[in-house]
């Protein structure tokens, strides 16, 4: 090609991609979502499929600007929807969930609702990987009710046990949903946070998960190159694993990490976890149980603050099998320990008979666990 045809190709680009980045944010046809990167001339690394349509540019460029510290502050007080949208689909874990819910919700004092849910049933199994309207749009019922509520939001991808058995496999299609969820929301403004994957376990560990986690957040980069970006890490999110996690080479994350420990105390008589009712009974609360919770939090605080970036406790919980003062005192003093900490906060969860801190049966909140999360 001549020096000429190079430089009003590059013209023609600039022009594109300025056009992209003024036009209005509509969804963009999964279809058009296909496109490999080499036809566009960018070769960058984990990002062989990218949010083009057919001239190779960008259809939906947000342009939020968010600060990781702003954005985490804004998560200092989280609930998680549990239960919700995390099921399988057609099934039920717990009580019916309505938007309106959400005004009880910021009405108690939470700051923000984590939204886990499962897009890997509602994406085509074959390429675009297409993701049900339907789904799309009760979640995005969610996110403005929430934003009209000034909570903040985490969108992430919940329970996505396919890309956990083999990621390889399920590699083009995590990342094609990721392109599709990122195109959808990225007309939404900073107080929405994308989260990229609920505790990565099975064979989606070390390399392959920090790998995979890079690669998503550069398929999102293309449409949100602003955005806040959350990431834990690989064996289910334990904060022992923190030093395993490579973070993404980018300047706008938060660093997440889950906390159910000790486990045959948080998930005593768990219906879910085999030979969880061995554990009825477990008492918590000594000198030794606060004192290994508060070191496990400076590592993970020591970790964090060598990197630079801000901590979102993403779930705690305890089950109500437990004996009630342990668990209330439990839960007080994970959310202070964090706040000690300067982290952000995430309870799990809204209103199961498990775990929640809303009891659907008296249409209430449970005082207690109100009081240990929100109380001065
Ligand atoms: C899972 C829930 C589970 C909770 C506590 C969450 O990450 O999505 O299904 O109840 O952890 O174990």
């Amino acid at each position: 090609m001549t020096r000429a045809r190079w430089r009003g190709v590059l013209v023609a680009v600039v022009v594109a991609i300025l056009a992209a980045a003024c036009s209005s944010l509509e969804p963009i046809d999964p279809v058009e979502q296909t496109s490999d990167v080499s036809e566009s001339g960018d070769d960058g690394e984990g990002q062989d499929q990218t949010t083009v349509n057919a001239a190779g540019t960008p259809t939906a460029v947000s342009d939020v600007v968010s600060d990781p510290w702003q954005a985490n502050e804004r998560l200092r007080a989280t609930l998680n929807l549990g239960a919700v949208f995390e099921v399988g689909r057609g099934e039920t874990w717990g009580p019916a969930f309505e938007v309106d819910d959400l005004d009880a919700i910021a009405a108690a004092g939470f700051t923000a609702v984590r939204v886990p849910a499962r897009w890997s049933d509602w994406a085509a199994e074959d390429a675009p990987y297409a993701i049900e309207a339907e789904f799309l749009e009760r979640i995005r019922a969610v996110v403005e009710r929430a934003l009209a509520l000034d909570l903040g939001v985490v969108i992430n991808i919940h329970h996505y046990d396919a890309v956990n058995a083999d990621p390889v496999a399920e590699r083009d299609r995590f990342l094609a949903i990721w392109r599709q969820l990122a195109s959808e929301f990225a007309d939404q403004p900073a107080s929405v946070v994308f989260e990229i994957l609920n505790e990565p376990n099975g064979l989606l560990v070390d390399q392959a998960w920090n790998d995979l986690a890079a690669d998503a957040v550069a398929v999102i980069r293309q449409s949100n190159p602003g955005r806040t970006l959350m990431v834990g890490p690989a064996e289910w999110y334990r904060v022992r694993d923190l030093a395993r996690l490579e973070l993404p080479p980018d300047d706008n994350l938060i660093a997440s990490f889950h906390y159910y420990e000790p486990f045959v105390f948080t998930h005593q008589g768990a219906g879910f976890v085999e030979g969880a009712d061995a554990w009825l009974g477990t008492p918590w609360g000594s000198d030794e149980d606060r004192s290994r919770i508060s070191e496990q939090f400076a590592t993970a605080a020591n970790w964090a603050a060598d990197r630079e970036v801000p901590v979102f406790l993403g779930e705690f919980g305890v089950l109500s099998e437990a004996d009630p003062t342990d668990r209330f005192e439990w839960i007080d003093f994970i959310r202070r320990e964090a706040e000690a900490l300067d982290f952000s906060w995430g309870y799990w969860d809204w209103a199961t008979i498990d775990f929640g801190a809303f009891d659907a049966a008296s249409d209430d909140w449970n005082p207690a666990i109100i009081d240990a999360l929100l109380s001065p």
